[in-house]
């Protein structure tokens, strides 16, 4: 009895603690926001009893933005969001030399992405990301056309069959499996089925976005013991060891590779990568052996996966919000689609 009676009054307390904390929180980063406009924010959860049902979140934000315009401030528990749909004001945060440091949303995906480029700052940020330039250059597309057609042809016909059969079909799924088939080879130069077969590593994968997304809009498991205690804490360590092995066993074969193959590869500078196709895992394992930057296989881990992620669910966002506004305008779908039979008029493929 007297155990009950204590363990009711320390979880009172905590949940006073908490309570003010959050409301402590809320209140000194709201000070300088309070003139922007956006939703009624309630105590304690903020906004995140409206932004519950996940399959309604878009819509949430794009009725907020109707009603309050191109800048409003919304907030999950003690984390206040504030959405720019301005582009003057999107290019002002894009090019800031000064807002380099990463959001509170982060913050879930480093169990997984470990402190790769997207959410690093400081020295380390500014060392990784000089070393990493030659993977972002442009030319390095050119490396990865066929891959790139090879997957798209996959994903065509996929629709294709669908709409015969007159099934419907979740397109962001099927643009997401075709990213990351792409992404898998480029960063990882492995090739992996993904639009044809279901595999651990991509069920993996897609699992743990959600994660990321379930927990981002539940400000009640943002602390990570009742994440573990009460949400799917066990559940995603378990999806993580899948991500980590697969990665690291990729790391393990590709660096046998590397050594039997003592290729000379051309890495560094201004010039991308001119040597035969290669991926993104051996321009680093190159820069391991050759360079003094004293990358470890844990750094080549996180910068894998997190190229890996953000490689194909910007992308795939991307390509579907593109097809769902063609569909939604087709006067627009028109003019590509004439676009397109010019452009592969002569080369079917390109
Ligand atoms: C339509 C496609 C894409 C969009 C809209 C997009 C958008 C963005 C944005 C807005 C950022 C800055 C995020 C932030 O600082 O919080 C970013 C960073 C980043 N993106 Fe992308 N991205 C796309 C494709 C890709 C692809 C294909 C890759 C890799 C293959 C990639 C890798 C990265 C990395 C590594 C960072 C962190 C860079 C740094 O902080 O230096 N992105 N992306």
């Amino acid at each position: 009895m007297i155990i009950l009676e204590m363990l009711s009054i320390t979880l009172t307390a905590t949940i006073l603690i908490i309570s003010a904390a959050i409301l402590f929180l809320r209140k000194k980063t709201t000070k300088c926001l309070h003139s922007i406009p956006g939703p009624r924010v309630f105590p304690i959860v903020g906004n995140a009893l409206q932004l519950a049902d996940k399959t309604k979140f878009l819509n949430r934000l794009l009725q907020w933005h109707h009603q309050f315009g191109d800048r409003y401030l919304f907030s999950i528990g003690p984390t206040n969001t504030l959405v720019l749909a301005d582009l003057k004001d999107l290019k002002t945060v894009l090019e800031s030399q000064s807002l380099l440091s990463k959001g509170h949303a982060y913050y879930f995906t480093r169990s997984w992405l470990g402190n790769g480029l997207l959410v690093s700052k400081g020295n380390k940020w500014r060392i990784r990301r000089k070393i990493l330039t030659p993977a972002f250059h442009f030319k390095i597309l050119e490396l990865f056309q066929s891959v790139s057609n090879e997957q798209s042809m996959i994903l065509v016909k996929l629709m294709k069959r669908k709409h015969e059969k007159c099934e419907p079909c979740l397109i962001h799924n099927m643009i997401s499996l075709c990213a990351l088939g792409i992404i898998c080879d480029a960063a990882l130069g492995t090739r992996l089925r993904c639009q044809e077969e279901s595999s651990v590593y991509t069920q993996a994968v897609m699992k743990q976005s959600e994660y990321i997304f379930n927990r981002l809009i539940s400000p009640w498991f943002h602390n990570n013991y009742i994440w573990s205690r009460w949400g799917h804490g066990e559940a995603e360590k378990k999806n993580l060891a899948i991500l980590n092995d697969f990665i690291h066993q990729i790391i393990v074969e590709r660096k046998t590779m590397y050594k039997k193959s003592k290729k000379n590869l051309d890495i560094g500078g201004n010039e991308p990568l001119t040597a035969e196709r290669l991926a993104f895992l051996d321009l680093l394992i190159e820069i391991q052996s050759k360079t003094e930057t004293s990358l470890t296989d844990d750094d080549i881990y996180e910068e894998t996966a997190t190229f890996t992620f953000e490689g194909h669910d910007t992308t795939a966002a991307g390509l579907t919000w593109t097809l769902y506004l063609l569909s939604k305008h087709p006067e627009y779908q028109e003019s590509v689609h004439d676009e397109l039979k010019t452009i592969f008029a002569r080369f079917p493929v390109r």
